[in-house]
């Protein structure tokens, strides 16, 4: 291969893995002090690899250009400096350097990662991990969601997150650290974006077949429209509207639905799946599996298994009018 082909094709290939790491869910990008400071670290690390394989790559090529040189290159072959290379590359500097890097990420990173105490933070929501979902709640209102958190941009906001079954993990690399969702024991963590915008995380410890599909969503909303939309997601749901809505609210809970979602304001009161009452309100259904629209939704009803294999959901046994009632309702949950 020549030379220019075989350069261009590591391009390629370090090119595409480097700019696969970065898009929405990049610590490189951060909105927030504690994430400023994770990537700083990033850069230090980053940085001081690169000069010591560097280092080490030169050393060993020009070893391999000069078999026939006795001793080190460079230092050459008398033992006591060959002692000193030794006590200085390989003891000295691998010691000071782990513990400056000791030091600066317990000391400093961790510090600024810290979750403060929850009277420092403007609010406080409650996450919680299931197979495969984020139940959200906002103590204090009846807004419950899933999935897709809101918070108000330019706010210290805290996080408790907990897991319903197995052990999850949060993360939102644009906006904090990584902290695990326990079963049975809380944990906490700060998350602030300083620019309005959705700021993407995935479930970060794996925890069966559909870790894969386990994301969630921080919207950051200026505080009047996260007001708005916050006094929406604690009221009831709205009445539907037309008879076939009215319909396909009766279907809804007299068919499985009702066993395991809520729709406050309605007779359901299920708690396996998540709260329904303001459905249309999400972007996305399944754990940011799929878009919410009317035809995904209706696919998700009838044949879940197949967009999201292993999910609790059950496929439902419903006639074809029975669904565009549902459909009709669901669809009216905004
Ligand atoms: Cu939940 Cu991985």
């Amino acid at each position: 291969m020549p030379l220019w082909r075989a350069a261009w094709l590591s391009f390629t290939l370090v090119g595409t893995l480097a700019l696969s790491g970065c898009g929405q869910q990049s610590t490189l990008d951060p909105h927030s002090e504690p994430a400023r400071q994770i990537e700083t670290l990033w850069w230090v690390m980053l940085v001081g690899s690169v000069i010591a394989f560097g280092g080490a790559c030169y050393l060993l090529v020009i070893a391999w250009r000069r078999p026939e040189r006795t001793g080190l290159p460079v230092v050459g072959d008398s033992p006591r400096a060959i002692e000193a290379t030794v006590a200085v590359f390989g003891i000295a500097i691998p010691v000071v350097a782990l513990i400056a890097l000791f030091v600066y990420s317990n000391v400093s990173v961790i510090q600024a990662t810290e979750p403060p105490a929850p009277e420092e933070t403007a609010m406080t929501i409650e996450v919680t991990g299931s197979q495969w979902w984020w139940q959200v709640r906002y103590p204090g209102t009846p807004a419950i969601t899933a999935n897709e958190i809101h918070i108000p941009v330019n706010t210290r906001v805290n996080i408790v997150t907990e897991a319903e079954d197995v052990i999850h993990s949060f993360w939102i690399p644009q906006l904090n650290r990584k902290v695990d969702s326990l079963p049975g024991k809380p944990n906490r963590v700060e998350i602030f974006a300083d620019e309005p915008g959705r700021y993407l995380g995935s479930c970060a410890e794996f925890c069966g077949v559909q870790h894969a599909q386990m994301d969630v969503a921080v919207y950051a909303d200026t505080p009047e429209r996260f007001r708005a939309w916050l006094d929406n997601q604690a009221r009831p749901r709205p009445t539907p509207p037309t008879p076939l809505a009215r319909k396909g609210e009766q279907v809804f809970l007299s068919k499985q639905c009702a066993s395991c979602h809520t729709i406050r304001g309605t007779s359901a009161r299920g708690e396996v799946g998540p709260d329904l009452t303001h459905l249309k309100s999400r972007e996305t259904l399944g754990a940011l599996t799929i878009p919410n629209r009317k035809g995904y939704l209706a696919g998700w009803v009838i044949d879940p298994q197949t967009m999201k294999e292993g999910t609790k959901m059950p496929a439902l046994d419903i006639t074809g009018p029975e669904l565009q009632a549902l459909v009709e309702y669901l669809e009216r949950l905004r």
